[in-house]
């Protein structure tokens, strides 16, 4: 089949149609691939995904990350991680930013080999407010004055995972903590794929650009970031039932929009990494 793509926001975000994940032969997941390398974001509608369906369509695109908040995972499916304010019987929440997380984020920019991709689905959503923001980081770096690019060539900064966890206190086990400290990556990263450059920092989890003096480093980020989500860049999506927005996780940046708290909302996620080849995925 040919895909068919609908441009939504420039070459930024594009909404595909494809009735059935479950029937995709491996010619269309050629055309998906590429879609993808062509528009960072992806929307996809009307999905009637089990878990292992997911699992298997994410499994199409690369190997699958089993995320460190394992008391967030599927039992059955580890690959899926549940993004819910939703509590079991026992009035455990069973999701990971179940309040008031909203800062903006890399999924796993904190790891030494962080994820391509992320492939969300849409299940249970609030009446209001609940949806998703996406910053393109490869037109905010293409538009960037010269002088900046000039300043933040080559420099890498610090990622914290610790940092997000605490600005929002979400509270983790000394061994996630252990298992997640604080990294330096470039601060341009350039697409393993489409070889493309991104910013790759984000207010959630970058603390400190390293060897500039704190007061330097912490101006500099703030008008990277402010920079990052002007309106230009930004794209909202808002959620249906049964939507799954696949993100290039390179070169994108989100965050989810506050909701009443009293709703109840449930996305599955599956996070697909870097191809095992590259080295250093970046
Ligand atoms: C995620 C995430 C935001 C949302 O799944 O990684 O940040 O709106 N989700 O659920
Ligand atoms: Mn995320």
């Amino acid at each position: 089949m040919a895909l068919s793509v609908q441009p939504i926001k420039g070459s930024f975000v594009g909404e595909v149609e494809l009735p059935d994940l479950r029937q995709i032969d491996d010619a269309t997941v050629v055309e998906l691939r590429q879609a993808w390398n062509q528009y960072q974001i992806l929307i996809l509608r009307g999905l009637k995904m089990d878990e292992g369906a997911q699992v298997a369509f994410s499994q199409r695109f690369g190997d699958l990350e089993i995320h460190v908040r394992t008391e967030y995972l599927s039992r059955e499916h580890p690959e899926i991680l549940y993004v819910s304010n939703m509590k079991d019987e026992t009035g455990r929440t069973i999701g990971i930013l179940s309040d008031g997380e909203v800062g903006w984020h890399y999924d796993q920019i904190y790891l030494p080999g962080p994820a391509v991709g992320s492939f969300l689905v849409a299940h249970t959503l609030p009446k209001e407010g609940g949806a998703t923001s996406f910053a393109d980081m490869s037109l905010a770096y293409e538009k960037l004055p010269h002088a900046t690019k000039e300043i933040i060539e080559g420099r890498k900064a610090v990622q914290s995972y610790e940092a997000f966890n605490s600005a929002y206190s979400v509270p983790t086990s000394g061994k996630q903590r252990k298992q997640t400290p604080d990294i330096e990556h470039p601060i341009v990263r350039t697409h393993p794929v489409t070889g493309r450059k991104a910013l790759y920092i984000c207010p959630g989890m970058t603390i400190a650009i390293v060897g500039l003096p704190e007061d330097e480093s912490r101006a500099l980020l703030d008008e990277l970031f402010a920079w990052t989500v002007r309106p230009e860049f930004v794209y909202t999506h808002k959620w249906r039932a049964g939507d799954g927005v696949m993100w290039d996780n390179a070169s994108t940046m989100h965050r989810r929009e506050p909701f009443d708290v009293n709703e109840q909302r449930l996305m599955k996620r599956t996070t697909i990494l870097p191809p095992a080849e590259l080295a250093v995925p970046f």
